[in-house]
């Protein structure tokens, strides 16, 4: 299979029909979305949601979001509680994902076998376009080998799925850079997953807001995951990831730092950019001013440490208000929750 990647500033009619068609023919399609890149498929269709387990090699238990263009596609596939609609008001079409009853029509496949789904209206236009014109629901999880961290430019998606699927529609830099806020909406919504809305701005439409302690931990030894999601190994690169947090963070650092480096391992440091200063002429991964920066750039800079051969990295830990609490949760598990 040869991979087709089209640019959609210059060849966005020519780029949708054929995406379109391919999504209707049961194939896959990596496509922008304002958070990431999504691999998708046809949502009603069994065989091609199946395509996208195989060529992401993901765990059959982990469910996928489905994506729609407008409410009555989310009513196609959820029954929408009540508690939804004042979420979905404020933030559709945006990075957050409902997780509701599901209709018959969605197989188990896709929900991997829950009687919940998790519904997405995506803000990027061309992922909208890209569903009305299919006229169904597209399936679709980031578009990484399971494991790895999260593509947010076509270059990336194509990094992982060259030779895999047809088509890639190339949107340019995902705008928001983590995943969407993944939310289930009632009295209190709970979060399993944070992402582009934050807690505070669910909290400020529905009075409160609930965040799942699983979120910024591992799971113990035979825990119930509130998500599946929280089961797996994420955001991996090859290198060894250490988070560091609270007092003297940048004094903490540098010494594991300066050890590794002597024992002729190659070190670096991912830190916002405000902090470049305090690591010296140290190997920096600057990764942008303030949380939303850093969300724009995390996942770029994981597959650049690879890139790079860097056998361990530090990860100067942000404040976890705002955007940062999705920022440190994917620096978490890609650090699989090692913390200095
Ligand atoms: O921003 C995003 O959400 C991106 C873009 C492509 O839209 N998609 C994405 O999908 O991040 P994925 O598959 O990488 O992550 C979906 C997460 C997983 O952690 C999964 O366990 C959780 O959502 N999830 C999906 N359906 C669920 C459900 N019914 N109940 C609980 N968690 C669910
Ligand atoms: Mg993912």
């Amino acid at each position: 299979m040869k991979t087709k990647v089209y640019d959609l500033k210059t060849q966005y009619e020519e780029g949708m029909n054929a995406a379109a068609e391919e999504i209707q023919r049961g194939g896959l399609v990596i496509f922008p979305t304002e958070t990431v890149y999504g691999i998708g498929a046809n949502a009603f269709s069994e065989e091609a949601v199946a395509g996208i387990f195989r060529a992401k090699g993901r765990p059959q238990d982990n469910p996928l979001i489905v994506h729609v263009a407008d409410i009555a596609g989310a009513e196609s596939a959820a029954h929408i509680p009540e508690e939804a609609h004042p979420l979905m008001d404020a933030f559709w079409p945006g990075p957050l994902t409902l997780v509701m009853p599901k209709r018959e029509i969605l197989g188990s496949a896709v929900t991997a076998g829950l009687d919940t789904v998790g519904i997405r209206m995506p803000a990027h236009p061309a992922a909208r376009d890209l569903i009305a014109r299919a006229g169904v629901p597209i399936a679709a999880p980031s578009a990484n080998i399971s494991g790895r961290p999260s593509a947010t430019n076509a270059a990336h998606a194509l990094e992982d799925f060259d030779g895999r699927v047809n088509i890639i529609l190339d949107g340019g830099e995902s705008a928001v850079g983590v995943e969407s806020t993944v939310c289930v909406p009632q009295r209190v919504p709970l979060i399993l997953r944070p992402g582009g809305v934050t807690p505070e701005m669910i909290k400020e439409i529905c009075g409160s807001v609930e965040v799942s302690s699983a979120v910024m931990r591992e799971l113990k030894e035979g825990e119930a995951a509130p998500s599946p999601g929280m089961k797996h190994k994420h955001y991996s690169p090859r290198a060894e990831v250490y988070i560091a947090e609270g007092e003297a963070i940048a004094k903490k650092i540098k010494a594991m730092y300066d050890i590794e480096e002597a024992r002729g391992r190659k070190a670096a440091v991912i830190c916002p950019e405000n902090f470049a200063g305090e690591y010296g002429a140290r190997r920096i991964y600057p990764v942008g001013e303030g949380a939303e920066g850093a969300a724009r750039k995390l996942f770029a800079t994981l597959r650049q440490l690879d890139e790079d051969g860097i056998d361990v990295a530090y990860f100067h830990g942000i404040d976890r208000g705002g955007m940062g609490l999705a920022v440190m949760n994917r620096a978490m598990r890609s650090a699989g929750f090692k913390v200095i």
